[in-house]
């Protein structure tokens, strides 16, 4: 119907000043966000990051008051990433009691009452940097799984509530379940970072977590981005052998996995918006050419709109401080 015919429909009736507010049916509430904690063995003190301007490497010093802004803002979760002191080639820092991931879990439960997740992978606390166990040149599925458990096990011990197993080992997430309900942590939560992708955005975060593969690159387990089919044959597994909440990674180039699984099955969906994509953003707002309050929250909103019940982002603090109306 072109314009100048009658009865067309008047759709800018409800985008008055006034009016429109009614129609924003999806909104960011900082209880949805998890934030990105990484925390160093070695620094005495917080560290810039500088590949993701505005966010800092901790030491076990800064958690106090990192904790006390987290409640402030009212975030969801602390999402912990690790740094340990040594790397070694049997990664058994990963589980150590007095790993670096367990010391910050403690510090951030006696501090608040903050939700924690915890990322079980090796990728971080051995040389090589590839998130299983390295054999003949190949991250060994089978041999990986009992380590996870062990992982798992030693951070709930610590006080995570859920654990979110990255590596994107088969059979990782029943693997882990058993050795949790094993142990009588049968309410420990498993967070499956299902669908992962391989891919160019997750660039910032290992210079942040210092977890570059160095050899080869993460594509014989992370998935070929250009599957969707497999995207979601991940994320059925996963709910098979009992993830309680399943993550699709990155978010902004997998919108559509998002809704996908939103769709197709009922339990909770994360989605993680990654270094790479609060990197691009924070950088051309540094530079004057996007306005970085409104970018962001769109961004956010875009994520929950295609079906998150919740997202993992390095922009949580400072969103959840614009709504408590602090201009940061
Ligand atoms: C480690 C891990 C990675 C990210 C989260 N956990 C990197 C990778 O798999 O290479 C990326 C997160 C980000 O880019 O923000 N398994």
């Amino acid at each position: 119907m072109s314009a100048g015919q009658f009865p067309y429909v008047r759709m800018r009736r409800l985008r008055r000043e006034g009016i429109r507010q009614l129609l924003s049916s999806v909104s960011v509430r900082p209880s949805s966000l998890m934030y990105p904690v990484f925390v160093d063995e070695r620094l005495r003190e917080k560290q810039p990051i500088q590949s993701m301007p505005g966010q800092f490497r901790y030491s076990i010093g800064d958690i106090p008051a990192l904790c006390e802004e987290m409640e402030r803002c009212g975030i969801g979760a602390a999402m912990v990433f690790g740094l340990p002191e040594t790397k070694d080639d049997s990664g058994s820092g990963a589980y150590g009691k007095d790993g670096i991931v367990q010391k910050a879990v403690r510090a951030i439960k006696e501090n608040s009452s903050i939700a924690v997740a915890t990322v079980c992978t090796r990728a971080a606390v051995t040389p090589h940097g590839h998130c299983g166990i390295v054999k003949g040149g190949s991250v060994d599925n089978d041999a990986t799984l009992e380590i996870y458990g062990r992982i798992a096990v030693s951070q709930a011990a610590a006080g995570a509530d859920i654990v979110a197993p990255s590596g994107m080992m088969d059979g990782q997430v029943a693997s882990i379940r058993k050795a949790l309900d094993a142990e009588g942590f049968t309410d420990t939560a498993i967070l499956a970072y299902s669908a992962k992708a391989a891919s160019s955005f997750y660039g910032p975060f290992r210079e942040a977590a210092e977890s570059s593969p160095s050899f080869g690159d993460r594509r014989t387990y992370q998935l070929n981005f250009a599957s969707g089919t497999e995207h979601i044959r991940e994320i059925e597994l996963d709910i098979a052998e009992g993830a309680d909440i399943v993550m699709v990674k990155p978010a902004l180039t997998a919108l559509d996995m998002v809704r996908r699984a939103r769709e197709l099955f009922n339990v909770p969906v994360a989605a993680y918006n990654v270094s790479g994509e609060y990197s691009m953003v924070k950088a051309a707002a540094l530079n004057g050419w996007i306005d970085y309050r409104g970018a962001v929250t769109e961004i956010l909103t875009s994520i929950f709109r295609a079906g998150a019940d919740m997202v993992v982002t390095y922009h949580a603090l400072e969103v959840a401080g614009w709504m408590k109306g602090e201009v940061v």
